[in-house]
């Protein structure tokens, strides 16, 4: 029962996202009846409903008032480092009604996601500035975590140049120019991100180190460099795509250079197994395209590209980075 009706708790942690509970306990501690005025709540039901988030450790009942747990505050406060509400919110608008169609998306094999229809997603996303702005939070929430292990995994010491395919508005590569500062960086994605890519980076300060080039990594050709990367992409597409990718990603590598992918990959037996598999799911029902991929087969993609040495590690987070070597 519990597996079956796992979706309460989860709706739990989402509703009080969306009704600013966190954000407002990490504001002011309050008892619940202030709680009810400030959030314009019923009584009927609230009483359990923050019962039952101190339960599950999200809040914290402490003389008469609630507060955020050190969790919530970590992860459900907006502004905190942790902050997953950009994830969790297009969870709980998007995902949560999609996974409601689980049935008729294995019937169809097609995406359930009310924010797009056909196979134009990212066209569709990027037309509407709400659903951009969703989509790029939520890119974020779940690609900032691994930053500081991509600045430490690999040996960035004599890399002079480095491109992220599909990098969006640079959040992750200017994190690794903020560690590796002797990097020069550039961004290619699609021309609707530049202005958002600018001003994200006015705002971190490193308009100077990170460029944006418009373009497709379909089509190619990629500007040259010594480390093209690429992460939480090749899932959104099919095999075919991929395999294009790694093509135009190979040319793209300078000799003696690297090609970097970070994936939620399917490894069977690793602790990770189960939860891409869900992800896996979850891109079903969310693209046109996208689906989970197994290490060997992306391993078999790099080899036939050409790629010489290919070798794989855990970034955390239940991703894995596969690193590719190209021969001198
Ligand atoms: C899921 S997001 C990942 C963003 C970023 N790498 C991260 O992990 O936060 C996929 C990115 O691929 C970009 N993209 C999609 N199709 C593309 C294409 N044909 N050429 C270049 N970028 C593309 C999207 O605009 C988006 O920024």
């Amino acid at each position: 029962m519990d597996l079956a009706m796992s979706f309460q708790r989860a709706k739990l942690v989402l509703t009080g996202l969306e009704l600013g509970l966190f954000r407002a306990l990490a504001e002011e501690p309050a008892g619940e009846a202030d709680l009810r005025d400030r959030l314009a709540l019923h009584p009927r039901g609230t009483t359990h409903f923050l019962r039952a988030l101190t339960e599950l450790g999200l809040l914290e009942l402490v003389g008469g008032r609630y507060r955020a747990s050190p969790a919530a505050r970590q992860y459900l406060v907006p502004g905190q480092e942790g902050y997953l509400g950009g994830f969790l919110h297009a969870a709980d608008a998007v995902m949560y009604p999609a996974w409601g169609r689980l049935a008729e998306g294995l019937r169809t094999g097609e995406a359930q996601a009310a924010t797009f229809s056909g196979s134009a997603m990212f066209e569709q996303l990027y037309a509407d500035d709400d659903k951009r702005d969703d989509f790029v939070g939520m890119a974020e929430s779940s690609s900032r975590p691994l930053i500081p292990a991509l600045a430490e995994t690999f040996d960035w010491s004599s890399v002079k140049t480095v491109l992220e395919l599909g990098g969006c508005r640079g959040n992750t590569v200017a994190g690794l120019v903020r560690a590796h500062p002797h990097l020069s960086a550039t961004v290619l994605d699609l021309p609707p991100l530049r202005p958002v890519f600018d001003e994200h980076m006015a705002r971190l300060g490193t308009a100077g180190a990170v460029s944006f080039q418009e373009g497709d990594f379909f089509t190619g050709p990629l500007p040259e460099a010594d480390v093209v990367m690429i992460g939480h992409c090749l899932v959104d597409w099919t095999d075919d795509q991929r395999k294009t990718v790694i093509r135009n990603a190979h040319s793209a590598v300078r000799p003696g250079g690297a090609f970097l992918i970070w994936d939620p990959v399917l490894v069977p037996g690793e602790e990770s197994y189960l939860r891409n598999l869900l992800r896996s799911l979850n891109l079903q029902l969310m693209t046109p395209h996208g689906a989970g991929y197994r290490l060997e087969d992306c391993r078999k993609w790099l080899q036939d590209s050409g790629f010489a040495d290919v070798s794989h590690r855990s970034l955390g987070h239940d991703v894995t980075i596969v690193v590719a070597r190209k021969d001198n």
